[in-house]
């Protein structure tokens, strides 16, 4: 396996996918990497493709307060990345071959880092790592193991920002995040 240097080395230089013509940076992801729970989103957005990290725009800023809420911080106890490395035209969805195109370097974070908790943030990448079907709305704050790692999927900040009425139910499952992190022993 490549180590984490050279993961990254090859992503900021990737062509795989159609994304990778109009990007101003690659988002690799950011935090600790040796952190044992990630938070995974599902591309950049404008700010994020003008800065190179994950979650810096309107909904980055409610992610980070939702964060601090439980204790956990983007540049100490987690690592942020997201299921598209490129930011995809006018915010639609990545296409199915963008996703293909991009998972190895998702893996191969998760494979380094191996987190013994993985937030799903958003539709998107509840999607892609939990269930096909999966409905935020129904199963957010639920807990799964797979592969021996607890997955949970939750709102994205975006949605909770366009519709603030599901804020308390992202807060609560960033309560239930906080529970699990102790439940396992985690030290963050
Ligand atoms: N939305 C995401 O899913 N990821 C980001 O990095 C920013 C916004």
């Amino acid at each position: 396996m490549m180590d984490w240097e050279s993961l990254r080395d090859t992503a900021l230089h990737c062509t795989a996918c159609k994304l990778c013509q109009g990007r101003h940076h690659v988002v690799f992801g950011v935090g600790n990497p040796k952190a044992e729970i990630m938070f995974i989103g599902e591309g950049p957005g404008q700010h994020e493709d003008e800065q190179g990290e994950p979650f810096v725009g309107r909904s980055g800023q409610l992610m980070d307060k939702m964060l601090h809420y439980i204790d956990l911080d983007r540049s100490r106890n987690i690592y942020i990345a997201n299921i598209v490395k490129c930011r995809p035209p006018q915010n639609r969805d990545p296409e199915q071959e963008e996703i293909a195109a991009c998972m190895g370097y998702l893996r191969n974070q998760v494979a380094l880092i191996r987190p013994k908790i993985i937030v799903c943030v958003g539709r998107i990448a509840a999607m892609t790592l939990i269930q096909p079907d999966y409905k935020v709305t129904r199963q957010h704050g639920e807990w799964i193991q797979k592969n021996g790692v607890w997955m949970m999927g939750t709102f994205h900040p975006a949605a909770l920002l366009r519709n603030p009425y599901n804020t308390k139910n992202g807060f609560a499952d960033f309560l239930s995040l906080r529970e699990k992190i102790q439940e396992l022993g985690i030290e963050i």
